[in-house]
């Protein structure tokens, strides 16, 4: 074999080994990173006390819960992407859990052996109150058993590639403070506070500044979250009355609509008139940041 061939396959060799040993290295990482188990207990929640079954629909509407799993409970495929993988929202009308394994998966994004969950952002739900994920807890435990056999979790190259290299990415649990303590109950009223406390929901998208951007695990094809903060780039036109119509309706100012599969204003929809003048207040409070999304 001439020398050149000879040192090319050399090359060759060796690439196709470092190609080998990272993509080992990833599925050994990745894969320790999904089977970490997490010390935390969850908090064995009073269910028996909640009565108001029409406020437990409404908080696992309007808390975006019914956005991913349905308003059934039955689950569904959320993506099914060759690269990320195919991600189910569980079907919860057939889960046998107790309140402290409900308490642990939606304020922790953990199952109930420790394990991190997938995607499930639980970042939004940790701070709200004892009382409303009990009502929550307690609406999920009247559902109907629904037939509904979703494969299991597949996750793509890509998708164990980024829990490789930064699990928080699809894993929320590795970014949670697992300290933080809830309320017990909150003075639901037209106050910034109480804004800031439902506005947690539109953060996962809009950014922790609500200053609009692209939106964390959705494909290129997604439009972006707008700027939500008082500036002209953001909604410093609005008025409240325009954020009621774009949260109840789903329309801008301009009559133009906001696409349900990206803002899912059909939950949001489901926001009383005290919640979305709070968060109104709270908008109107916060920084205004020029960003043209
Ligand atoms: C963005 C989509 C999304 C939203 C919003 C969401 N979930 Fe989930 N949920 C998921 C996915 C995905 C899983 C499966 C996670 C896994 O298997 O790793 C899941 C799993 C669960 C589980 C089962 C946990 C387990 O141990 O397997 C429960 C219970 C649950 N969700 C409750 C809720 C409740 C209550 C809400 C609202 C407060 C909610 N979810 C909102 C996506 C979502
Ligand atoms: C799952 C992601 C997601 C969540 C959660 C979310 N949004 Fe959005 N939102 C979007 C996207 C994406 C757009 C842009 C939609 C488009 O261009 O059609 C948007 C657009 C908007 C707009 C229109 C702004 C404009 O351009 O005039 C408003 C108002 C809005 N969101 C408010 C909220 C509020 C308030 C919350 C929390 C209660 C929230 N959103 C939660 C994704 C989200």
């Amino acid at each position: 074999m001439p020398k050149v061939l000879r040192v090319l396959a050399i090359v060759a060799g060796v690439l196709v080994g470092v190609v080998v040993i990272a993509v080992i290295a990833v599925f050994a990482i990745s894969g320790s990173n999904l089977n970490r188990t997490f010390e935390v207990t969850g908090d064995d929640l009073d269910i028996a006390s909640v009565t108001d079954m029409e406020e437990a629909e409404r908080l696992y509407i309007s808390r975006g819960c019914a956005g991913c799993h349905g308003a059934d409970g039955a689950g569904g495929i959320l993506a099914d992407d060759p690269a990320i993988g195919r991600i189910v929202s569980t079907n919860l009308t057939t889960l046998d859990y107790t309140p402290a394994e409900y308490e642990l998966a939606i304020r922790h994004g953990l199952h109930p052996d420790g394990t991190p969950m997938l995607i499930m952002p639980s970042e939004d739900w940790i701070t709200y109150s004892d009382e409303e994920i009990a009502h929550i807890i307690a609406y999920m435990e009247t559902f109907e058993p629904v037939e509904n056999d979703l494969t299991a979790q597949q996750i793509g190259p890509l998708g164990r590639f980024l829990i490789a290299t930064d699990p928080g990415s699809l894993l929320p649990a590795y970014t949670i403070d697992h300290s933080l303590e809830a309320p017990a109950t909150v003075e639901a009223e037209v106050s910034v506070v109480y804004g800031e406390y439902i506005g947690q929901l539109c953060m996962g998208c809009h950014g922790d500044n609500l200053a609009g951007g692209p939106v964390p695990g959705e494909g290129p094809d997604a439009p972006p979250a707008s700027n939500l903060t008082p500036s002209e780039s953001g909604i410093a036109a609005y008025t409240e009355e325009d954020l009621f119509a774009s949260l109840r309706e789903g329309i801008r100012p301009d009559g133009s609509a906001l696409d349900p599969a990206y803002m899912p204003w059909p939950s949001f929809s489901q926001l009383n008139d005290t919640e979305i003048s709070a968060l109104w207040a709270y908008l109107q409070s916060i920084d205004a940041v020029e960003n043209e999304y």
